[in-house]
């Protein structure tokens, strides 16, 4: 009878254990296949969302093919520019910086002495607004402020626009 009665109990035990066990797998099953599934989803995700980030950057895709283009012969592709010839566009304040100014740049050119992260230039940058539309502008310009770690705003053709020389 007592020994019944033990069985009984260890079998409530035990049944109490595995509905907590299974309560408790359940749950974490599901946080453990979400994720999984989250994650699996963001390694698939991660080409998509190279081509996800690249589709805010389809307008950074321009940006991008743009700077390659008409750009990156002197400020190279990497943004670092060559020391004492072509200023760095990478960590560049001016870059970053209020949004007329690198329009302006870009737009109407530039010349004379500059001196950029701790070195001077004094080369002529040509102007890109009698070569290249507005549109393509605000892209490369929105591209600059926001590659190589650059965390700038984009600007629009609204923008470009309304930078007068
Ligand atoms: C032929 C070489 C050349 C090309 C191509 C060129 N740049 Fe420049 N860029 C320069 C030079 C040189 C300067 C510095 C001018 C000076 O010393 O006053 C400069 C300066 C700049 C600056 C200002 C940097 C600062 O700190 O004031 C920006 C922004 C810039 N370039 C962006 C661009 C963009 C965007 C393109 C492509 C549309 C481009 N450049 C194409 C040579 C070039």
């Amino acid at each position: 009878m007592s020994s019944l009665r033990k069985i009984g109990f260890v079998a409530a035990g035990l049944l109490f254990a595995l509905s907590a066990c299974s309560k408790n797998t359940s749950s974490s099953s599901s946080t453990a296949s979400s994720a999984p599934q989250s994650s699996a989803a963001a390694s698939p995700a991660g080409s998509p969302m190279a081509a996800t980030s690249a589709a805010p950057a389809a307008a950074n895709t321009t940006g991008a093919s743009v700077y390659n283009t008409n750009c990156a012969s002197c400020h190279q592709a990497t943004g670092e520019g060559v020391a004492g010839a072509f200023p760095p566009l990478a960590g560049n304040p001016t870059v970053t910086g209020p949004k007329a100014k690198v329009i302006h740049i870009v737009k109407y050119g530039l010349q004379g002495a500059i001196v950029v992260k701790g070195k001077s230039y004094n080369g002529m940058m040509p102007p890109w607004g009698t070569t290249l539309s507005n549109a393509d502008i605000a892209a490369v310009v929105s591209y600059v402020r926001s590659s190589w770690g650059n965390a700038a705003s984009p600007v629009t053709v609204a923008d470009v626009k309304a930078v007068a020389k």
